[in-house]
């Protein structure tokens, strides 16, 4: 594990210390860490003389950044407005509550992730859940449930894709 100071301080100077190079700094600690702890980021505050609140809008405000580790499993529900329409937002309350984990989140014992986005381009199969980058179709909070209900603890989604 490398130590904090030493992660960002290398990544500082890699882009000579320059403010305006904040986006690919941030990507390079996410690339190192596989998300931006909040330790890092607050190291990355300092050495840049930033508000570290300008690091978390900024973290917050693309979608490819994460603000926790990824859980085991990847798991994201459509709620772009046919999805909605059709139960989505009721079927991210459902996950949120009974897996008790935050949209953006991993669930506290790792397994998996959960992250509600915008319209996935498959309108016609409305709700869209996708499990490990596999699509499914017509989600129903039951569907949903006994999905996630059926996700193994004991393997990452990268084993779990190698046996579909
Ligand atoms: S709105 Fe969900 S796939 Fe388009």
């Amino acid at each position: 594990m490398i130590a904090q100071e030493e992660l960002v301080d290398r990544i500082v100077r890699r882009y000579d210390g320059e403010v305006g190079m904040l986006i690919p700094m941030m990507q390079d600690v996410q690339a190192e860490c596989g998300y931006l702890p909040a330790g890092q980021l607050r190291r990355l505050a300092e050495r840049l003389d930033l508000p570290l609140s300008r690091l978390y809008a900024v973290a917050t405000f693309y979608a490819s950044f994460r603000l926790a580790p990824k859980g085991r499993h990847e798991v994201t529900l459509c709620v772009g407005t046919v999805c909605y329409l059709k139960g989505a937002g009721e079927i991210s309350a459902m996950i949120q509550k009974e897996f008790k984990v935050e949209a953006g989140g991993t669930t506290a014992d790792g397994l998996f992730s959960f992250q509600p986005v915008n319209c996935v381009g498959a309108c016609a199969l409305a709700p869209v859940m996708i499990v490990d980058g596999k699509y499914h179709d017509g989600v129903t909070q039951e569907k949903a449930r006994g999905l996630l209900r059926g996700l193994s603890p004991d393997e990452t989604g990268a084993q779990a894709e190698a046996k579909k």
